[in-house]
C-alpha cells in the first residue's frame, strides 16, 4: 500500500460513518494519524474494521460532537477547531441534506443549512489554513451536493443547493490564493449515494441516477483520494454522478 500521507495528520469531520469513514479508511490506510470526527460515540477498530490493539487503531482519535446540540458559536473554542488549526489534511463530509421547497422553509430549516451546509466548512477551512501555510503544505477536501458545480433551479431543495454552491466558491477561492503555499483544496459533488444512512430512501433515488442504482460510497471515497493525492489537482469540483441530470428521468 502507498503510504503518501505517513507523517500527516488528518482530521475527518463526519469522518464516523458514510462517506467519511470511507476517507477516512484510505487516509489511515496510506500512513496518515487520523482524527474522526462523528455525532455519536462509536468504537474506532470497529467502525475501520480493524483488529483491537492493532497498531493502525493506534493512528485512530474518535472525537464525537454533535452540532445540532451544540450553539454554533461554541465551536469556536472547541477541540474540533483545536484539531484543524494543528492538521494537514482537513475533510470536510457531513453535510445535512435538507428537501424542502423554498415555501416551506422553517427559521430551523435556514438555520441548519445556512451553518451547517455553507459556514460550517467555511470555519474550518479558515481554522486550517494558517498552520497549513506556515508549513507549506496542505490538503482541503469538501462536499458540495449532486450537481452543484452550476447555477441552476431547484424546486425540492434551493436552500441546500444554494449553500453547497457556495462551497464551490470557498474551493475556488481557496485554490487560487493558497495554492502557492502548497495548498490544495478541491470538492467531491457525490451523484445519489449509498450509505448506512441511506436505506429509507434508497429506491427512490436509485431510479434517479443513470443505470438505476446508486453510486457507491467506496467509489466516492477514491475519487477523493484521487483529488488529496495529486498536487497539481486544485479548484476542482469533481463530479462522481455517471453525468446525471435532473431532466433525463
Ligand atoms: N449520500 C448522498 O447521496 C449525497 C449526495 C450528494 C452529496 N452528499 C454530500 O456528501 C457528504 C457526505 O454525506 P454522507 O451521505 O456520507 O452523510 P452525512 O450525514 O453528511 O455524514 C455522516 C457523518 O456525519 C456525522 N453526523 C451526522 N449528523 C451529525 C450531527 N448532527 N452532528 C455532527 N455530526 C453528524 C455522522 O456521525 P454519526 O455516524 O455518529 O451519526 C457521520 O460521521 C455531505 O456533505 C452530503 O451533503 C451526499
Amino acid at each position: 500500500m502507498n503510504k503518501i500521507f505517513e507523517g500527516k495528520k488528518a482530521l475527518v469531520i463526519g469522518g464516523t460513518g458514510g462517506i467519511g469513514l470511507e476517507i477516512a479508511k484510505r487516509l489511515l490506510f496510506r500512513g496518515a494519524e487520523v482524527c474522526v470526527h462523528g455525532a455519536h460515540k462509536k468504537n474506532p477498530a470497529q467502525i475501520f474494521g480493524l483488529p483491537a490493539e492493532s497498531e493502525l487503531e493506534k493512528k485512530i482519535e474518535l472525537i464525537e460532537y454533535d452540532f445540532k446540540n451544540h450553539h454554533f458559536e461554541d465551536l469556536e473554542n472547541s477541540v474540533l477547531i483545536k484539531k484543524a488549526e494543528s492538521c494537514d489534511i482537513l475533510c470536510v463530509c457531513y453535510g445535512p441534506f435538507v428537501q424542502k421547497s423554498l415555501d416551506e422553509m422553517t427559521f430551523a430549516d435556514w438555520q441548519t443549512v445556512s451553518l451547517l451546509d455553507y459556514a460550517l466548512p467555511g470555519v474550518f477551512v479558515s481554522a486550517a489554513l494558517k498552520n497549513m501555510r506556515q508549513k507549506n503544505w496542505g490538503r482541503i477536501l469538501l462536499f458540495g451536493g449532486t450537481g452543484t458545480d452550476h447555477r441552476t433551479e431547484y424546486r425540492t431543495n434551493a436552500a441546500y443547493a444554494g449553500a453547497k454552491c457556495g462551497v464551490g466558491i470557498l474551493v475556488q477561492s481557496t485554490a487560487a490564493f493558497y495554492a502557492d503555499s502548497g495548498i490544495t483544496c478541491n470538492a467531491l459533488l457525490p451523484g445519489f449515494t449509498k450509505t448506512e444512512y441511506t436505506a429509507a430512501t434508497d429506491a427512490l433515488l436509485a431510479k434517479k441516477m443513470p443505470l438505476g442504482t446508486l453510486v457507491s460510497s467506496a467509489s466516492v471515497a477514491e475519487s477523493g483520494m484521487f483529488l488529496l493525492e495529486n498536487p497539481d489537482l486544485n479548484g476542482v469540483l469533481l463530479r462522481v454522478d455517471r453525468g446525471w441530470s435532473p431532466n433525463a428521468r
